[in-house]
Order: structure tokens, then sequence, then C-alpha cells
């Protein structure tokens, strides 16, 4: 693939650091909505496993895109922590940075704090997950699934990423928390307006904050079965502020990621024959779309971030403190330090010498349970959808599929998908 960007970039360096090129890759662009995996190998040739990148604006950071740098800066959280305030660019960024709704700021939350801090709210949040029932958790999923594929079933046409994969993890994730059904119905509204940006977004992270706020107060009255009441039960003492903003961590951080992994695998199915006896009923390749999707095409591709606590060296590069480190987990996944092909399809064609990065690594990486979480409601999703509509195909050539506008999320716009209209299954009781 020719990549304009990098064709004008200082000649190569063949992934020697003393070498490496060294003028700053602007992180936007098509390329890497379309093919980042092509753009990560040029990187990887040009630069090395840490690549200078410039984010919109003008703003430096560094990309680590090898598996072993991103391995070792994940792993020391002390000196590469997950802290924003660090930055030593604040005092140039405007208010309205494109990029500063993603970036953050410090801020009571799971997301926003670092060492002590932060560990005092993983030991809240994620005991709370933890305990959610796996049972109760596909019961919602199936449900909320079969409720969305009757709103197209009679149809014969739909959007499975507007329609079925973006609703159903921000619905089932708003029933865990504790939310009644039609309050959820309303934070899937919220999240799309916040996803989209523009001059809704800012409205909307106020709803966001509002209905968070509101089940503090309705649990802590009456508590139920759920990961709210679980953490309001904690004996530790958090200001209701806090218990807010970690409650929109877990729904923000668990809603486009699953629902992009649900649309990912799902595309791979409608255009891949490796994949396609999924359709046909096949299960054990569900699991290996999905499973390919996490090696391939992760949800975040991009991660911000870490930054550096002082002044050190990484993959070659010398990297100052108050620095921002981007976390390349899609290009990590793919490096051919760790990557062994085994010539087998799916899981097996991934035998090499590490786990996928996916959910990334380390004290601050995806808790566990939210792992699990996610799979539980990508994997039950797929198949109620496959049981119900076992004559899926894509409605336009695969080659006309738009990936999100994004260098950080890889998902897709729209998945349009025909289908022979059957009855909703308040029809078939
Ligand atoms: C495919 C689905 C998902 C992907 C790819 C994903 C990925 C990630 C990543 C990359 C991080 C940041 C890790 C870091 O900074 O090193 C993260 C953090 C987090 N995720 Fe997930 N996630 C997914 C689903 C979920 C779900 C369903 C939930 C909630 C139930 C969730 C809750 C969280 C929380 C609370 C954090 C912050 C953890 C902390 O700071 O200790 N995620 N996730």
């Amino acid at each position: 693939m020719t990549n304009p960007f990098l064709s004008a970039a200082p000649a190569s360096g063949g992934g020697c650091p003393a070498h490496a090129a060294s003028a700053p890759v602007p992180l936007s662009g098509p390329a890497f909505h379309t093919e980042p995996q092509a753009l990560y190998r040029s990187m990887r040739h040009s630069y090395g496993p840490v690549v200078p990148v410039e984010l919109p604006g003008g703003f430096p950071a560094w990309l680590v895109i090898g598996y072993r740098e991103l391995h070792q800066v994940t792993s020391d959280g002390e000196l590469f922590p997950r802290d924003v305030g660090l930055w030593n660019q604040w005092e140039h960024i405007p208010e309205d940075w494109p990029l500063l709704p993603m970036v953050g700021r410090p801020m009571p939350s799971i997301y926003f704090t670092a060492g002590a801090e932060h560990r005092r709210h993983s030991r809240m949040v994620v005991p709370a997950l933890e305990a959610a029932d796996p049972f109760d958790i596909r019961r919602h999923c199936e449900e909320l699934a079969d409720r969305l594929v009757d709103d197209i079933c009679a149809r014969g046409t739909a959007d499975l990423v507007a329609e079925f994969a973006e609703p159903l993890p921000v619905l089932v994730l708003a029933r865990l928390v504790g939310f009644p059904d039609d309050e959820g119905a309303d934070i899937a509204r919220v999240l799309k307006d916040l996803a989209d940006g523009g001059p809704g977004a800012q409205e909307a992270y106020g709803r966001f904050g509002a209905h968070m706020r509101r089940l503090v107060d309705v649990k802590r009255a009456a508590p139920g079965d759920d990961v709210t009441s679980r953490m309001l039960a904690d004996p530790e003492p958090f200001t209701d502020e806090e218990y807010a903003l970690d409650l929109m961590a877990i729904t923000a951080a668990g809603h486009l990621t699953t629902a992009d992994w649900i649309s990912n695998s799902l595309r791979l199915m409608l255009t891949e024959n490796e994949f396609a006896e999924s359709l046909a009923g096949g299960r054990r390749s569900v699991g290996e779309a999905m499973n390919e999707v996490l090696w391939e095409e992760s949800p975040t591709q991009i991660l911000a971030g870490r930054w550096a606590v002082r002044d050190t060296r990484l993959g070659g590069r010398d990297i100052r403190a108050g620095d921002m480190v981007l976390l390349g987990l899609g290009a990590a996944n793919t490096d051919p330090l760790v990557r062994q092909e085994t010539g087998l399809g799916g899981a097996g064609r991934h035998a090499g010498n590490g786990a996928h990065l996916a959910f990334s690594h380390g004290e601050y990486r995806c808790p566990f349970p939210a792992q699990e979480i996610a799979e539980t409601m990508a994997r039950t999703g797929i198949e109620v959808l496959l049981d119900r509509l076992p004559d899926l195909e894509l409605a336009v050539p695969a080659k006309d599929l738009v990936r999100r506008p994004s260098a950080f999320l890889r998902g897709m716009n729209a998945l349009p998908v025909r289908f022979a209209p059957v009855q909703t299954t308040g029809d078939l009781l």
C-alpha cells in the first residue's frame, strides 16, 4: 500500500533505533481507518518500536507499536502511570481541543486517577463487577438481543451497527448497574450523542452525569442486586461525585468497545469464507471470529495513554518527563516479534509467544470481570442474531463498508444487511 505521509518521511531506518526516522507522523488521516496494519508495518520499518507522532493541533506524543515495549510500559505503572495530570503540554491545550474528551482531565474516577488513588477505586469497582452472576448477564443479553432483533426482523433489512451492535452493550450495562430499561434507552441515546461529538456532546455529558447521580440516590435508598448497590456497600467511603464518575467510566469504557467487537466480528463472518461457517450454525467459528478481531482489529487500536514520570529511554528513544505515551494496542498485536503464523485459521493462527493486548496490560488494564462481561455480551448477542436471522447477508459490496473515521477506535460506520423477513418473538408465542 502506498502511504502518503510515510513516503514523505525521512529515509528508512530499517527498524534499527540508531537510524530510526525522527520526523513526527501525523496521527490522523484515512490510512489509519482503512488499513492500519499496513501503516503500522511501514512505521515499524522506518521508525522502530516507538514512533514520534503529532496529535491533531500539533501536540507531540510517542506511539508504542512494539509488543515488547508496550509490555514494558504497561507493566511499569510507577514510571508510566495513566496520570493525565503529568502531561507537559497542558499549558498549550485549548479548551475546545477535539481530543480532550478522550484524553480526559484529572478527575476522581477509576479511569482518571493513578497510583494509590486508582487502587482505592479499583478495590471498590472491580469486586462489584465480579459479583455479577454470569447466568444473569447471559439472560439479560439474550432478552435484550431478542428485543433488538424483534425491531428489525419483519423488515428484511437492517443496519447492524446502529440497530444492534451499538445499543446492545449499553442496554445490558445499564441493567447491570441497576437502571430500569426505559432509562437504559435514554443512556443509549446519550452515549450516541457523546460519541458523535459536535454541539450536542456537552449537553449529553451533563445528562449522562445526571442519570448516574440519580441512580446513586435511588440505590442508596433501596439497594438491589446490581453493580451500583455493591459499590455503595463497600465500606471505603467515596463521595457521590466519585460513585457517579466511576459508573460513567464503567459504562463509557464498555459501550463502544464491545459494540465494535460485535460489529467487527460480524463483518468477518459476512465477508470472509474462513468464518462463514458460523452463519450456517457453526458456533465454533463465532468464537474464532471474535478472537481474530481481538488480534487483528482490536476495537481499541490506540489508547491515550500513559505519561512518563521522569526522563527515560524506551525502544531507543529519549522520553521526557511528562511526555504522553500512546499505547498502540492494535499494532503491538501484529508485531512480527511475537507473531508466529501457524497456517491454521482463527485461534490456531495466533500461536505466538504472548497474549493479545486488546484489553491492555498491567495495573490499569481492562479489569478481568469487565473482559468477561464484554465476552458474554458479544458472544450472546451474535449467537441470538444468527439464530434468529440465519440467512443474514451483506446488503452492499464488502468494499463499500466504511470504517469509523478514527485512529483510536476500530469499528464501522454501518453494516447494512438483508435477510428473509421473519416474525417477532411476540408473534411466535
Ligand atoms: C471489547 C470490549 C472491551 C475492550 C476492548 C476494552 C478495553 C479496555 C482498555 C484498552 C482499557 C484501558 C486499559 C489501560 O489503560 O491500560 C480498559 C479499561 C477499562 N475497562 Fe474495558 N474494554 C472492553 C469492555 C469493557 C466492559 C464491558 C467494561 C465494563 C463492564 C469495561 C470496563 C473498563 C474499566 C472500568 C476500565 C478502567 C480500568 C482501570 O482503570 O483500572 N470494559 N478497557
